[in-house]
């Protein structure tokens, strides 16, 4: 399956893992991102030892030397004039990238190494999908990034991200909500491409930050939550002129690691961004303690369960990606497992 994976282009590290794949990332002296295979094709020594020169990356092995945005080789020093070599036809793993909202997004192929190594000419098995952009409404605007890994596979990762009724447990803080304020909500879902959407709605009256947002604009507060393939959720509230919009990707690292990215802007006056920092540092931290417990768990492959209606959406998200690895597989159009819109009830 196609994936879009999104790497810190922020804090300087060039190194990234995704799928089990080992990437290189870097910036051309001309400000292109270009995303490698983290081994020189020679013998397999990271690229990343080397060094970038303009817009060739040079292996500290041999000395090899690649174009950074096509892979191809374009010189092996140790060649004498007697070599019929061609270098050209040498080629180092490289991955379509793009950047955006601060991330690079690699476009990892599914056809395994073989399509992972594109030479030129050679065509993606799909259409390369535009990197997602975080949905915004002013121009002025805050924007942070924060990330952690989880020692889960993905999946466990997204349907800890879309699971309603850890709330009260897990994410107990005085800033957020107490474990008292435990009550039965009924919540309308969509389907919509690839996904499922919470219907806009007013969010839970037992969370402060909410609440200080309804008294600020006097108006009332609508949020829309959406879980779209393959592993994407976005949220968005808004109240009169006020908004905030946030985006959580998580992204396969190994198969036992995955690791959440998550980005949020917002145009509220009274939200400084580092308070904002200091209390998703905390909310990720407690979700992130929590797997590491479960990993604990996993280790000894329990059965697990699924039960309505609270783990509803983690049924959904394993159906719509079985239906999507489907389609893809007999290119037959994707059937979505919701018939339409549905209400979920359950106590958090
Ligand atoms: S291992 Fe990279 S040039 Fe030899
Ligand atoms: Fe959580």
């Amino acid at each position: 399956m196609g994936l879009l994976v999104s790497g810190g282009a922020e804090h300087g590290d060039s190194r990234a893992e995704a799928g089990e794949v080992p990437l290189v990332l870097g910036r051309t002296s001309e400000g292109k991102v270009f995303a490698m295979r983290d081994s020189c094709p020679h013998r397999g020594i990271p690229l990343s030892y080397g060094r970038l020169d303009g817009k060739v990356v040079e292996c500290c092995y041999h000395g090899w030397r690649f174009d950074a945005c096509s892979g191809q080789c374009v010189e092996i020093p140790s060649l004498s004039s007697q070599d019929k070599l061609k270098v050209e036809r040498i080629f180092a793993g490289h991955y379509p990238c793009e950047e955006r909202d601060g991330y690079v997004w690699v476009y990892m192929s599914s056809g395994g190494r073989k399509a992972a190594d594109n030479a030129p000419g050679t065509r993606s098995p799909e259409k390369i999908p535009a990197a997602p952009a975080l949905t915004v409404f002013s121009d002025k605007y805050k924007i942070t990034h924060l990330s952690c890994e989880l020692p889960s596979h993905i999946d466990h990762g997204i349907i800890g991200l879309m699971d309603p009724a850890h709330g009260p447990f897990v994410h107990q803080s005085w800033f957020w909500r107490k474990r008292a304020s435990i009550h039965e909500k009924a919540k309308q879902f969509e389907p919509i491409p690839n996904g499922f959407r919470m219907s806009p709605h007013s969010p839970s009256t037992n969370s402060a930050p909410y609440q200080l947002l309804k008294k600020i604009t006097g108006e009332p507060v609508t949020t829309t939550i959406d879980f779209v393939l393959p592993n994407i959720r976005t949220e968005i509230d808004r109240s009169g002129k006020m908004w905030f919009s946030s985006r959580a990707t998580v992204t396969p690292v190994r198969r036992d690691l995955c690791r959440i990215d998550f980005v949020a802007a917002w145009n509220l006056f009274f939200l400084p961004v580092s308070i904002f920092r200091m209390f998703g540092k905390v909310f990720l931290r407690q979700d992130q303690e929590t797997m590491i417990r479960q990993a604990e768990g996993l280790k000894h492959n329990p059965r697990l369960m699924l039960i309505d209606d609270a783990d509803r959406p983690a049924k959904w998200y394993f159906a719509l990606k079985a239906n999507l690895i489907e389609s893809r597989r007999t290119g037959a159009p994707m059937v979505h497992p919701m018939d339409g819109p549905v209400t979920l009830r359950w106590r958090s």
